[in-house]
């Protein structure tokens, strides 16, 4: 028995949302789970990943399968009858949803190998509580865009429920620029601070109920405040020195808005098609005169979530 999964990179945020807002991109992941009752099992890395990531008990895909059966009370498999191969087409760098890609494609493996007991739901909440923070994993899990709102509110506990409501897919492009430095999500989240000001607290309670009008009506002139944010871009832009320039040259270029995607270091534009390209090039460009190469892609919102390809 051989299964495939293919899992979409995210786009977390869109700028005032953190840990709120995120949306599903047409860049893949693909991971293969093969069942094999003789010989010795491999472990193959393809794509972006083939140097970086893990084999084995490490690999961030295998723990989520091994949370996945546990869940499931499911003991028949393990590494040693199991090939598992993972091709990486999302970078790693950071802000792409590399992670909940590998965790939500794990799950959906294991699941699969135990006869689909989980539904999206079940797989959504296991995956949010394996994430820890929900923006990632709820659009990986269901495409489009997600809103997710987690009970209680605190992004450290893992015991709690999150609810999670789709948005209207923008027919929009997004551009995103990946850049070659690696900023882990631990590191960007540590650098937050404790506690934000009412003010602040104001400014992005504002322009997240923008950022949602733009998308339920589509009016994405709202976008450009709608993206505005005060409580975590600005504390990251100290190790994203590029991100102020980066933005602002999207925008210049004739995107509607533009941001951090997820926790860095990857920036994201969303635009008109005809757009697009323009966009991208001043992105870039910018991102060079920062001394800092990057990959760039003009993307699509990717509409399924974790798909058996
Ligand atoms: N919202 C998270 C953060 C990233 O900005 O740290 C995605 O889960």
């Amino acid at each position: 028995m051989k299964i495939r999964m293919r899992v979409p990179a995210t786009t977390a945020n869109l700028g005032p949302g953190f840990d709120v807002f995120g949306g599903a991109l047409a860049l893949y992941n693909e991971f293969e789970a093969e069942y094999v009752t003789s010989g010795r099992t491999k472990f193959v890395l393809k794509g972006y990943g083939k140097r970086a990531l893990a084999k084995g008990e490490k690999n961030l895909l295998w723990q989520a399968m091994a949370e996945t059966f546990k869940v499931l009370g499911c003991d028949k498999y393990n590494l040693k009858n199991l090939n598992i191969t993972i091709n990486t087409g999302i970078p790693l760098s950071g802000g792409l949803g590399s992670s909940a890609s590998a965790i939500v494609g794990g799950i959906a493996l294991a699941n699969a190998l135990c006869g689909n007991k989980l539904n999206k739901a079940q797989m959504a909440q296991l995956g949010m509580r394996i994430e820890g923070h929900p923006d990632n994993v709820a659009p990986a899990v269901y495409g489009g865009l997600c809103v997710c709102a987690k009970e209680g509110g605190n992004a450290a506990d893992n015991s709690k429920n999150t609810d999670v409501v789709k948005l209207p897919v923008p027919n929009l492009k997004v551009v995103m620029c990946a850049p070659s430095f690696e900023l882990r999500t631990k590191r960007s989240r540590q650098i937050l601070p404790k506690n934000v000001s009412l003010c602040d607290a104001v400014f992005n309670t504002s322009r997240v109920a923008l950022l949602t009008a733009a998308f339920c009506t589509g009016d994405y002139s709202l976008l450009k405040k709608g993206m505005q944010d005060k409580i975590h871009q600005p504390y990251r832009e100290k190790m994203i020195p590029a991100m102020d320039a980066v933005i602002k040259s999207a925008l210049d270029a004739g995107a509607y808005g533009a941001f951090l995607s997820g926790s860095g270091p990857s920036i994201a534009a969303l635009c008109n098609k005809k757009d697009a390209e323009g966009v991208q090039k001043a992105m870039v460009k910018t991102w060079k005169k920062e001394s800092v190469s990057v990959k760039s892609y003009i993307l699509d919102f990717d509409r399924h979530g974790v798909s058996q390809i």
